[in-house]
């Protein structure tokens, strides 16, 4: 929202704000964000969405960029991010994608820092193997609450990887982002929002009366320990994600999904190109 890489001046700021509210009134909680999104643009349309919203019934996530890991960036970071939120504290806040050459215990004393100043309530970690994880956890003073990752019916990388299982060991929550899949041509990539793109997943949607992204969107919610951060500016798209929660796919329905859909397991993806876990 608010722009890609940097804010878009032609974006729709108010239909941003709007659809944020939405899902608001529609009962969702958990706002994912970051500096890097629109370049600080999307978290100022965070902050206005939520203004009118009692601060403590809502959680707020943000990231820091791989670039300003460094202990005196984080806290900038931090600093300018609560700024454009337009709020005191964050109630998670990720390092939004590893950077190897930056020492993760320096990373970690920053977050440390900002735990104590009630800057921040929780610590995550993004696009990171068990490996990284267990690292920076190992320099923090609170356990690691949420490790997000690129997880869906096309990218398992996290489940290959064995992020989700050392997730579910250790009691972290595990989000996954993107979970309808933005298309990609360049990857040769569809959306899992389009019918007639995957037979399966059509045919496994009609069998309830869902939409293939509902179907999509149910398989990841039914995994144990499995969230999800999902963007929509559509009302209805907005309902369909909301509904399918209430609808119970069958295990042979799930092992279908899980076995026979086409897939890239080794690798995550960013609409830029390939972004394996670091
Ligand atoms: N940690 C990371 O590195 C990372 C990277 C990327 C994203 N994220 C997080 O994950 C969130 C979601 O990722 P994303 O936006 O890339 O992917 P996404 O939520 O899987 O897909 C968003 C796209 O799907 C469409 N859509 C949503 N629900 C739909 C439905 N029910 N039916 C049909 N189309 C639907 C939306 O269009 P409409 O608006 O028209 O509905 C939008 O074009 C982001 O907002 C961000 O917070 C994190």
């Amino acid at each position: 929202m608010g722009g890609r890489n940097e804010p878009d001046p032609n974006n729709d700021d108010a239909g941003d704000v709007a659809a944020i509210r939405r899902a608001i009134e529609a009962g969702v909680r958990h706002i994912d964000t970051a500096e890097l999104y629109a370049n600080g643009r999307a978290e100022e349309l965070v902050g206005e969405a939520a203004r009118p919203y009692d601060r403590l019934s809502l959680f707020i996530a943000s990231k820091v960029r791989e670039t300003k890991l460094g202990y005196d960036a984080v806290l900038e970071s931090c600093e300018r991010s609560l700024e454009r939120l337009k709020t005191d504290y964050l109630d998670l806040y990720y390092v939004h994608k590893p950077n190897p050459a930056i020492p993760a215990e320096e990373t970690a004393a920053a977050f440390n820092e900002l735990l104590r100043r009630g800057m921040i309530k929780n610590v995550g970690i993004s696009n990171a193997t068990v490996e990284t994880t267990e690292k920076f956890a190992s320099f923090l003073d609170s356990p690691i609450f949420a490790v997000q990752c690129h997880y869906n019916l096309i990218v398992r990388e996290p489940v290959l990887k064995g992020v989700l299982e050392y997730c579910r060991r250790k009691k972290i929550h595990f989000i996954a982002w993107r979970p309808v899949q933005l298309p990609s041509e360049k990857l040769g990539i569809r959306s899992l929002a389009e019918r007639g793109a995957y037979p399966l997943l059509d045919q496994i949607a009609d069998k309830y009366g869902m939409t293939p992204a509902q179907t999509a969107v149910r398989w990841l919610t039914q995994q144990e320990n499995v969230g999800i951060v999902f963007k929509t500016k559509n009302p209805e798209h907005l309902k369909e994600i909301i509904d399918a929660q209430n609808v119970t796919l069958s295990d042979e329905d799930t092992e279908a999904l899980t076995r026979d859909f086409p897939r890239m397991e080794a690798e995550g993806f960013t609409t830029g190109g390939k972004a394996p876990l670091i």
